[in-house]
């Protein structure tokens, strides 16, 4: 269900003096430069400012909390929450405290000590391995820590981790964030009651990673378009030679499937018609060519689509009234191979249907392709397979357990 049906939003929720655990999700990309851990997009910290504010200023005493990474043999220095801890402070203008543990005396010893309107932001949830197993005895202990418990981290809505599921139970004051009511909204209007046309843009490695959603969307779209290496698959599933393009060869009849469903239910399957090839991943942009897809060289590889698929697609986008685009067209992060995903997000941008861009690749390609883009997107979404489950019209544990 993709609705905030029974789900108390932190606006009506009660703060004031409350010890207040808001879920959110800091788990954002980092690279290491001169020994230290540096945040290289910030965007999902920037999104749940709303919310930590919002209860600073109500004069909760807030605790953020937060997975980073996928630590799997306890702490990980490289995967602490300082790096973010550091730069929400920077954001807020306030100190944000930050304990060496989520809970245990170190835990309590920060969070008891908070005035109203003050911020602590707990270590990584998942230097314990009870946080993934969804452990009910770990949960109580985050529940010693808050009176009431707020969910703001919509990119983990899809896990039945502890943080998101096992401990919203165990709170009978709980709710969701400004993020995660924005996230609802948006991905709920997309999948319940879209404006028709409605045009879904589908991209990445692999057809493995979206049969689920493919298939969903089958059942309410009028047009996909399909980018990236998947459609390669594609193509070779419709006999198209594609020489060296990587190919999944074990999703080929999957491949022939899903275009014989699209074919029953009437719904246009754009396929790439040209696209840009090289012989190697590391091709200079001197170094592509430009071909039909059909008269790909002998060694040669499709890694984005040409100028013809551009503008097909693009006439598709700007008849269409609502849009969700997943996935990159090409290998974006090579300047050989970037122009058909960011021609993607410009033409989008363009258009006037309602526009929502789920996360990961995607939205960091909306971001590359320049500010002025980014916001004239409807919504871009900060969860990446959350935002892929609640299109596929999936249950997602974290937002279940928050109705009433
Ligand atoms: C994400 O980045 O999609 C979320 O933070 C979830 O992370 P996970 O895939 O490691 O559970």
């Amino acid at each position: 269900m993709t609705t905030l049906d029974r789900i108390t939003p932190v606006r009506e929720l009660p703060l004031e003096n409350k010890r207040c655990f808001i879920r959110v999700d800091f788990n954002v990309p980092l690279e290491e430069a001169a020994g230290k851990m540096v945040i290289t997009d910030d965007a999902r910290i920037v999104e749940a400012l709303p919310t930590i504010k919002h209860a600073m200023e109500r004069g909760a005493r807030v605790i953020l909390a937060s997975h980073l990474g996928r630590p799997k043999k306890g702490p990980d220095p490289k995967l602490s929450l300082e790096p973010c801890g550091a730069r929400l402070a920077e954001l807020l203008g306030v100190e944000v405290h930050m304990p060496e543990d989520c809970v245990g005396d170190a835990a309590k010893k920060v969070v008891f000590d908070l005035r109203a309107g003050q911020v602590c932001l707990l270590e990584n949830l998942r230097f314990h391995p009870e946080e993934e197993k969804d452990d009910e005895a770990f949960a109580q202990k985050l529940a010693q820590l808050a009176d009431v418990y707020v969910d703001d981290a919509f990119g983990a809505v899809h896990r039945a981790h502890a943080s998101v599921h096992a401990l919203p139970k165990l709170m009978s004051e709980r709710g969701c964030g400004f993020l995660l009511e924005k996230e609802i909204a948006a991905l709920g209007k997309v999948i319940t009651s879209p404006d028709k046309p409605f045009l879904a843009i589908l991209g990445g490695a692999k057809v493995s990673d979206k049969i689920a959603v493919l298939d969903s969307l089958l059942e309410k779209v009028d047009a996909i378009e399909i980018g990236g290496a998947m459609a390669n698959t594609f193509l070779a599933a419709k006999g198209v030679a594609m020489k060296a393009s990587k190919i999944e060869d074990d999703k080929l009849a999957l491949a022939r499937t899903i275009l014989e469903k699209a074919a029953a239910k009437k719904v246009d399957f754009l396929l790439p018609v040209d696209v840009v090839v090289a012989q190697s991943l590391e091709a200079s942009p001197g170094d592509v060519k430009v071909v039909d897809v059909g008269a790909i060289p002998d060694g040669h590889m499709a890694l984005d689509i040409g100028p013809k698929t551009i503008a097909a697609f693009d006439e598709r986008i700007q008849r269409a009234k609502t849009i969700f685009w997943n996935g990159p067209m090409g290998l974006f992060e090579k300047p050989a191979f970037e122009n058909g995903t960011f021609a993607i997000a410009r033409a989008m941008a363009a258009s006037r249907a309602f526009t929502v861009v789920g996360g990961g690749d995607s939205a960091s390609a909306v971001k590359q392709a320049g500010d002025d883009v980014a916001k004239k997107m409807s919504h871009i979404s900060t969860g990446g397979g959350a935002s892929l489950e609640l299109i596929e019209g999936k249950k997602l544990p974290g937002i279940e357990v928050l109705r009433r």
